[in-house]
């Protein structure tokens, strides 16, 4: 009896020191900055618009070392993307200089 106990113990510390560092993530802060810059225009959390849900970015990028910087990387310096319907635009720049707001959206989109 004793040992399963100590065996609880020990998984729920586990849980609790694997929990990604996203977990203290702004999420209103992090939609209004993508609201502001028309994000939702072309994503949605768990839908497909023009471009790929959140969600579908997400689990793309799960366990990816690199995802904070390849995610900043896309929305600040606007490389050219593939919409759904085919064509072929630049990617939206958000509207905002303040890497800690950027860091904190990536960081709720990686949340998902
Ligand atoms: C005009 C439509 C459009 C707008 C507006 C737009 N995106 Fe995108 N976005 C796309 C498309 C299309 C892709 C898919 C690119 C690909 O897979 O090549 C994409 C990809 C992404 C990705 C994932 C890139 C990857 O490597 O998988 C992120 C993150 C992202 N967008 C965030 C944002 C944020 C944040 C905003 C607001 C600043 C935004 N997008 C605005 C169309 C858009």
């Amino acid at each position: 009896m004793k040992k399963q106990i100590i065996a609880g113990i020990v998984i729920t510390l586990a849980a609790a020191v694997m929990t990604p560092a996203y977990a203290d993530v702004d999420e209103v802060a992090a939609k209004s900055l993508a609201k502001k810059s028309d994000c939702f225009k072309c994503h949605a959390v768990d839908k497909t618009k023009k471009g790929p849900s959140y969600k579908k970015i997400a689990i793309k990028y799960k366990g990816k070392a690199d995802a904070e910087s390849v995610l900043v990387k896309q929305i600040t310096t606007g490389p050219k993307v593939k919409l759904e319907d085919g064509s072929e635009e630049s990617h939206k720049i958000i509207d905002s200089q303040d890497q800690g707001a950027i860091k904190n959206l990536v960081g709720w989109i990686l949340s998902l």
